[in-house]
């Protein structure tokens, strides 16, 4: 047997591998080019409601907004635990919370309007609502969820993307950050009572924030 068949045949796998990864990167830059430009898109669209609010009513119904790509160590993680093929392309196909967008209202029908007007527009396309406002989850979570698909237009052909939008009041996002944080740092289970006075500090600034709003609509 020649001896050089076994390097030339290690050579060549190591190039395929090679290829591979190459193939693998390029999508994943490729992903997160569309994805950028879907937060972007989406972004704009929720800048130019708020503008045109202060134009005609003079109130900013968002307070601010926040946007994050997830992270490959995220996307990776969602997919093992789904069971689900670990590839760029499975990413696109499995996952809607690439592209996550959070908008901070003001007061709660700020969060409800903002929303309408969003699904309202001909490009966007409703995937998935959860109303988490009206239907607060057991240890006192609330926003509303929207999941929307917004056509990205490139070179040579239109994709649809899919992009989570969560909008909340101030009041709403104090205590998921606050709660975020907890969990995160903590080493130990939170204990029923803990839990029970999270869910309790959720429930009072529920009421601030119908009481906030109230003195504005007073004010108006
Ligand atoms: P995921 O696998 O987390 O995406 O679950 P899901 O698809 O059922 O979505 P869900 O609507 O429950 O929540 C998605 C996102 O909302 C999370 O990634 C968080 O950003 C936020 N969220 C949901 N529940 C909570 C909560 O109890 N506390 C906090 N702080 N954030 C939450
Ligand atoms: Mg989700």
């Amino acid at each position: 047997m020649d001896p050089n068949s076994n390097k030339v045949s290690i050579y060549v796998e190591h190039l395929l591998q090679d290829d591979d990864m190459i193939r693998q990167l390029e999508g994943y830059v490729q992903m997160q080019h569309v994805y950028n430009a879907a937060i972007r898109e989406v972004t704009t669209k929720l800048q130019i409601l708020d503008e045109e609010f202060q134009c005609r009513y003079d109130h900013n119904p968002i307070h601010h907004m926040e946007s994050r790509l997830k992270s490959p160590r995220s996307i990776v993680g969602k997919l093992r635990r789904r069971a689900e093929e670990i590839s760029a392309d499975s990413a696109r196909r499995n996952l809607t919370d690439i592209a996550g967008i959070r908008v901070i209202c003001c007061y709660i029908e700020d969060v409800y309007r903002i929303a309408e007007l969003l699904l309202h527009q001909d490009d966007v396309t409703l995937l998935r609502k959860s109303d988490y406002i009206k239907n607060p989850k057991e240890n006192g979570y609330r926003s509303l969820h929207l999941v929307i698909q917004i056509p990205v237009y490139l070179s040579d052909r239109t994709e649809l993307v899919p992009v989570e939008v969560q909008l909340r009041t101030e009041a709403m996002d104090l205590w998921a950050s606050l709660e975020h944080q907890m969990r995160y740092k903590s080493t130990k289970e939170i204990s029923l009572d803990l839990q029970n006075q999270l869910r309790e500090c959720a429930e009072s600034l529920a009421a601030v924030d119908t009481k906030m709003q109230r003195i504005y609509k007073h004010l108006q």
